[in-house]
């Protein structure tokens, strides 16, 4: 499998941006070929940016989704109405989610399995804080975050998983790990989701890195086989730096 770079938004770019964003970026997708374009808007956005990138390969997923069906969720947004926009993929378990937002594990299973119900690819976000890194916990936390999540689903209810790898130091910092934690990273997670599922059974697995993530650094994380691509926050959100960085990774990862 190619790699896959994801675009999260958060909370930026209105309806009017989001277009002007995909019909800008549209020229561009000719040099993208082999790699998994992905663009995740905020929800509000979602269907002028189903209508803008309409016929082309760049994908669109969605920062966050409820875990029920429907019902009465002041707020919230279930997974049938992000699929209305040919929402394909779902962030789950974003560390600022889980920080500012108070999503616990438990939280993040239950939104995990309706994605899977629901046949919506999750991006399951996981990461140490500094202080968890500066104590020496950094893979004790990832594998707990990992298992919290995939222990105990049925077997072979997982088609497709990503797994971002997202040290939470490192995101909006400017601060990016460096390549070789990122691919150790990287390993352990295929470590734990091989010790979880048996290979008959298990997911096709690809492990991005996030945090801090550019132009000018990405092919450093991509050169390195445990890694299959990225989920950029500030520098998805120009055109130039997004197109620079897709177009870098392919460089590096030979696709
Ligand atoms: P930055 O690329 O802005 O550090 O954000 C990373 C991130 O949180 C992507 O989900």
């Amino acid at each position: 499998m190619g790699l896959i770079i994801a675009a999260n938004w958060k909370m930026h770019k209105t309806a009017a941006e989001t277009v002007s964003f995909c019909n800008r970026l549209l020229p561009q997708e000719k040099y993208f070929q082999g790699i998994e374009v992905l663009i995740c808007p905020p929800f509000t956005a979602l269907a002028a940016a189903a209508a803008a990138l309409e016929g082309s390969s760049i994908k669109l997923g969605a920062q966050n989704m409820s875990w029920e069906e429907e019902g009465a969720y002041t707020g919230e947004i279930a997974p049938q109405m992000l699929k209305e926009f040919r929402v394909s993929h779902v962030i789950l378990g974003h560390s600022e989610r889980r920080h500012i937002f108070g999503e616990d594990d438990a939280t993040i299973r239950k939104k995990f399995q309706r994605a899977l119900y629901d046949e919506l690819v999750p991006i399951l976000c996981i990461g140490e804080t500094e202080d968890q890194r500066n104590r020496g916990e950094t893979e004790a936390v990832l594998e707990r975050q990992l298992r919290a999540v995939l222990e105990g689903l049925e077997p072979g209810s997982i088609k497709e998983l990503v797994v971002a790898y997202e040290p939470v130091w490192a995101i909006g910092t400017g601060r990016a790990a460096s390549p070789s934690d990122a691919a150790a990273a990287a390993s352990l997670v295929r470590a734990v989701v091989e010790k979880i599922f048996s290979s008959e059974t298990g997911p096709t697995l690809r492990v991005q890195y996030g945090g801090s993530v550019n132009a000018n650094n990405i092919g450093s994380f991509v050169a390195l086989s445990p890694v299959n691509g990225a989920l950029v926050g500030g520098a998805s959100l120009e055109v130039d730096s997004f197109a620079a960085l897709i177009t870098a990774a392919k460089e590096a990862a030979g696709c």
